[in-house]
């Protein structure tokens, strides 16, 4: 039923302004009742950050900024959903348009800049879910205009780590003016020491909520050198790989809007976001899991995705272009994939192909 009016509403939602087009989508998911899915298959249960994931599929933060749908999106198949990025205050983001669908990439390009509700807002939405089951992360962020970035994040840790099935890190953002430069060693090492303290701050109450690092694919790779050393010395519990791109790879056809400012994301981010998660991968030495996202659409990239080093995977922008039912088309996927490779479950799968993939020259 969802699949048939996904189809038909599809070519009408295309026709409307992208960001008009994302809030009717959000409004659809608060009040169309969406059918809960049948049990994901238990060959493609997935255990990391010390959580037990029904399906490796999950849904990317920016779709969700405000928590107002996380269970509808539970419902559709995926496996767990990222909410935010939250900033404590609420903020407007950047002037519109700000949001472009490169459609015959099947890309697009946004510099939304975490326009959202603030934190009273989305902890509301959360703790009123709290007994509700499904794994929903909080993606976390600073302000624009705050005076101690750094404390921000904390501050965030602690408000949301009892509503929280993990938090995210959000360090990789374009579209706040200066927030990448959080990536920077000193500046990391600060920023995770301080998040990771308020998350001990926090344990007694809330348990230990893993947290993760999401990170640029434009880093330059002794930039991730220092980014996955500091990760494994403050002991984060995983790594996104990655954000939006602000590069523009040479194939990009829409040469217009591909002029527009702000991050690139869906098919042509894939090859780039792959190679550094292949990159992250051989880094990381398996002592974190990591989660792939840029341009998974399909069985195909999340297998990819896996193959590179991926535990999960995430999607936004496939959302988009493939509609609804895109979680369960993967898992389908996976599931004969699994079977024709006579295999169990997708861990022997994970980084298979890391070594291979850092040895071609680099994608452009
Ligand atoms: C419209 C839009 C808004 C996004 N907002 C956020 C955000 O608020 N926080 C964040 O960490 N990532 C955000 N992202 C990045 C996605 O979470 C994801 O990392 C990226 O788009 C790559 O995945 P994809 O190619 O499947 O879209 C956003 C992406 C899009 C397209």
């Amino acid at each position: 039923m969802i699949g048939f009016f996904d189809r038909l509403s599809r070519p009408f939602i295309r026709a409307l302004e992208p960001e008009d087009a994302h809030k009717l989508a959000i409004k659809a998911l608060r009040y169309v009742p969406v059918v809960r899915q049948a049990a994901d298959s238990p060959e493609l249960a997935v255990r990391a950050f010390g959580l037990n994931f029904p399906n490796p599929v999950g849904l990317a933060a920016g779709f969700d900024k405000n928590a107002q749908v996380p269970d509808a999106l539970l419902r559709l198949g995926f496996g767990f959903v990222e909410v935010g990025t939250i900033t404590p205050l609420p903020q407007t983001g950047n002037p519109r348009p700000r949001l472009f669908r490169l459609d015959s990439d099947e890309g697009v390009i946004n510099r939304l800049g975490f326009n959202n509700e603030g934190a009273s807002a989305a902890l509301k939405r959360l703790a009123a879910r709290m007994d509700e089951s499904g794994i929903v992360g909080v993606n976390i962020g600073a302000n624009r205009d705050s005076a101690d970035r750094i404390g921000d994040y904390a501050q965030l840790i602690e408000t949301f780590a009892p509503v929280a099935s993990y938090f995210t890190v959000n360090v990789s953002s374009p579209n706040t003016p200066g927030l990448r430069d959080l990536q920077q060693a000193k500046v990391l090492d600060e920023l995770l020491a301080r998040v990771l303290d308020a998350r001990e701050r926090v344990r007694p109450r809330s348990g230990p909520v893993p947290v993760l690092l999401k990170i640029a694919p434009d880093l330059a790779l002794n930039d991730l050198d220092d980014a996955v050393g500091i990760a494994r010395k403050h002991r984060v519990d995983g790594m996104i790989v990655g954000n939006t791109t602000i590069t523009r790879p040479g194939s990009l056809r829409e040469r217009g809007k591909a002029r527009e400012a702000g991050g690139l994301s869906g098919r042509p981010l894939f090859k780039l976001a792959t190679r550094m998660l292949a990159e992250t991968y051989v880094r990381a030495e398996g002592v974190f899991p990591l989660i792939g996202a840029g341009g998974v659409d399909s069985g195909p990239t999340a297998i990819a995705k896996i193959k590179a080093g991926a535990s999960l995977v995430q999607l936004y922008t496939g959302l988009v272009f493939r509609g609804i039912g895109v979680a369960t088309e993967i898992k389908t996927d996976l599931l004969v994939a699994l079977k024709r490779g006579h295999r169990n479950s997708l861990v022997s799968m994970v980084g298979s192909d890391a070594a291979d993939i850092t040895a071609e020259s680099w994608p452009s």
